[in-house]
């Protein structure tokens, strides 16, 4: 570890956001107050579709939003009021916004210059960070003559240069291909490992979240749905809203009712056994459905509509009880001439909401 890797990691500072609220006026509450703590040199992501208030969460926290209420602290001293610079925050934003007549090296040692930082020092901390980011053949470059990627980490680069206690990204990854956005995930996942600044990361893809959280914040219009580990988040969602934002396909959602000893769909097929009463919302995921061709225990009976397939496997879609599911299955191929399929759905693998406020009800079926 070099001497900016260690300035950073020993920087790490935790944060924590308590009431706060992003209101533009009495009808326009973005944020609802919020009260969360992110632990020193944690990595969190931050999933939530469009204009549910992610930039503002974290433009709030860099200090380009103003907060309208409650208290932002980092490392255990209160930011809000300060400004942008004062913060320890760095943000690295989806357009990169570099400095076009500038190159590379004088990209990455403006904030140095401006905070009054002696050019001996500006040059050794930007070749540092360089090396760093695998970008020292290119410091005397223009951003013009970059790759999208090499651009993406001069972004970072910037941003790091300055030893931030906090690193704030806004969608970084968005304007990359596929492949880019694979290599810099590993590359951002790799950078965090090594100098361990607490991360908040914004993004729509959810295979960023998966792959570079420690934990994943999921936002609904301002409020926190779920903060947990992408495993809990994945295996146990706290409501409907977040079983069907991870995982592609996205869970199945069935309606059921329980009559006390069995739940059955909509046209009477039974599903599950469980000592419930009422109406419910049963969750399945696409991969944990067991395909057959003949019924056995409690499969249920669907009709096959479509089938894709994806190579290392197929995702077959089918009429089940006047919804639609989704099945992933390895195979596919000797089920293509098949219309009529029987699924089981095991019982471990079964999650079961409220049919009003989608919440997750936990311990519903033995087999848990
Ligand atoms: N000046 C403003 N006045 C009123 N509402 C605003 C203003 N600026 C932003 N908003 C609203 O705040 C909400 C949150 O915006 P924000 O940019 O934080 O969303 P986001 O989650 O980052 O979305 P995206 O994924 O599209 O980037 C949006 O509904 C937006 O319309
Ligand atoms: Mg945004």
């Amino acid at each position: 570890m070099n001497a900016i890797d260690t300035a950073i990691r020993a920087a790490a500072a935790d944060i924590k956001l308590i009431g706060v609220t992003k209101a533009y006026d009495a009808q326009t509450v973005v944020i609802p107050p919020m009260d969360v703590e992110l632990r020193a040199g944690e990595f969190t992501v931050v999933l939530g579709p469009s204009g549910c208030g992610k930039s503002t969460l974290l433009q709030m926290i860099a200090g380009l939003e103003r907060v309208s209420d409650g208290k932002i602290m980092v490392g255990g001293r209160e930011v809000q009021d300060l400004e942008p610079k004062r913060r320890g925050c760095a943000m690295v934003f989806q357009n990169y916004a570099l400095y076009p007549h500038m190159t590379v090296f004088e990209n990455m040692a403006y904030s140095l210059k401006v905070a009054g930082v002696r050019k001996a020092e500006r040059a050794a901390r930007v070749a540092a960070v360089a090396r760093m980011l695998a970008l020292s053949d290119y410091l005397t470059r223009k951003p013009g003559q970059l790759s999208g990627g090499q651009r993406q980490r001069v972004a970072i680069g910037r941003a790091i240069v300055r030893e931030p206690n906090v690193l704030l990204f806004d969608e970084p990854l968005s304007n990359l291909d596929a492949q880019l956005r694979h290599d810099m995930r590993v590359e951002l996942s790799e950078l965090h490992r090594r100098i361990g600044a607490t991360s908040i990361f914004v993004t729509h893809d959810q295979v960023e979240a998966m792959t570079l959280a420690d934990r994943i914040l999921i936002l609904n219009k301002g409020r926190i749905e779920q903060f947990d580990t992408p495993k809990a988040i994945y295996h146990h969602p706290a409501s409907v809203f977040v079983a069907k934002f991870i995982g592609a396909p996205p869970m199945n959602i069935l309606p059921v009712t329980g009559d006390g000893s069995v739940l059955r769909l909509a046209d009477g097929q039974i599903v599950a056994e469980a000592r419930l009463t009422g109406s419910y919302q049963l969750g399945i995921r696409p991969e944990d459905i067991v395909v057959g061709i003949k019924a056995d225990g409690h499969a249920v009976r669907a009709v096959l509509r479509f089938r894709e397939d994806l190579g290392s496997h197929s995702v077959l879609a089918a009429d089940l009880a006047g919804s639609v599911i989704r099945i992933a299955t390895p195979f596919g191929a000797d089920l293509i001439n098949q219309s009529e399929l029987f699924l089981n759905l095991p019982a471990a693998r079964l999650h079961l909401f409220d049919a009003e406020t989608g919440r997750a009800i936990c311990g519903a079926f033995a087999a848990q």
